[in-house]
C-alpha cells in the first residue's frame, strides 16, 4: 500500500509536530543504528547527550571496532543496560570482518548480528535504508492495539501487529512512519489519559469510536 488515509494522516502529523532530534538529522546507517540501540530502554531526553558524546568520541563504525571495549563502557556509562553496548561492540566489530565495514542493507544479514531483534532491525532497515519494515517498540504496539482493539500481550499477537503495519506503513517515508506511530505512542496515545482528542487517527480507532 502506497498512502492510505491512514498513513496520511499520521505523517501530516508528523510533518507538523515532529522534534528535531538529533538523530533526525543524518540517514547514515552507522548512526541510526547507534540512537536505536541508546534509545532501546533509555528517554528520549537521557539518550541526547550520550548519542553526541559518543559521536564526537566514535564518528565511524570502524572507529568502534577499534576501540577498547572499556573506553566505551565508560562513554555509556549512566545510560545503564551495559549489555546493549557489548553488543554494539561486537556487532561493530562483525561488520568491519565479515560485512567488509559495511552496514548490510538486507535484513536477514543486519539480523544476524549482536543485539539486533526485529525492533532494531526494522527500524535501521526504515530509516536508513527507507526499506517498508515496521519497527514496533512499546508506544507503536499500544498504538495499535487500541487502533485495533487488540486486547492481548505482544507475544500473542506479534504477527497481528506486524501485518497491520506492513500493510499501512508509507512505502516512500517507513522511517518517518514508524518514527511518527512512537511519537504518538509517546506524546498522545499515552498509557493512561491519552489525548485522544487531538490525535490524527482517532477517527480510524476502534477504541476511540467504540469508547472503550
Ligand atoms: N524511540 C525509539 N526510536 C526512536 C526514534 N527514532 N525517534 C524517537 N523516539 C524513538
Amino acid at each position: 500500500m502506497h498512502y492510505t488515509n491512514k498513513s496520511k494522516a499520521i505523517l501530516n502529523w508528523y510533518d507538523c509536530r515532529k522534534r528535531n532530534l538529533p538523530w533526525r538529522s543524518s540517514k547514515n546507517p552507522y548512526k541510526v543504528w547507534l540512537s536505536e540501540v541508546m534509545l532501546q530502554q533509555t528517554q528520549v531526553e537521557t539518550v541526547i547527550p550520550y548519542y553526541e558524546n559518543w559521536l564526537n568520541n566514535y564518528p565511524t563504525i570502524l572507529s568502534v571496532a577499534n576501540a577498547d571495549l572499556d573506553d566505551l563502557l565508560k562513554i555509556w556509562e549512566g545510560l545503564g543496560y551495559y549489555t546493549r553496548c557489548r553488543n554494539f561492540y561486537r556487532a561493530a566489530r562483525e561488520v568491519v570482518s565479515k560485512f567488509n565495514c559495511k552496514i548490510p542493507d538486507q535484513i536477514d544479514r543486519f539480523r544476524t548480528l549482536p543485539g539486533v531483534g526485529d525492533y532494531i532491525a526494522g527500524a535501521v532497515m526504515s530509516i536508513a535504508f527507507n526499506q517498508p519494515e515496521p519497527a514496533v517498540d512499546a508506544n507503536a504496539f499500544r498504538v495499535v492495539s487500541r487502533l485495533q482493539s487488540i486486547d492481548k500481550p505482544f507475544s500473542k499477537c506479534k504477527n497481528e501487529i506486524n501485518k497491520f503495519l506492513s500493510d499501512l506503513i508509507c512505502t516512500q517515508r517507513p522511517g518517518d512512519f514508524n518514527q511518527a506511530i512512537m511519537d504518538l505512542g509517546r506524546n498522545i496515545c499515552t498509557p493512561v489519559n491519552p489525548q485522544c482528542i487531538i490525535c490524527p487517527l482517532s477517527k480510524h480507532c476502534s477504541t476511540f469510536i467504540n469508547n472503550t
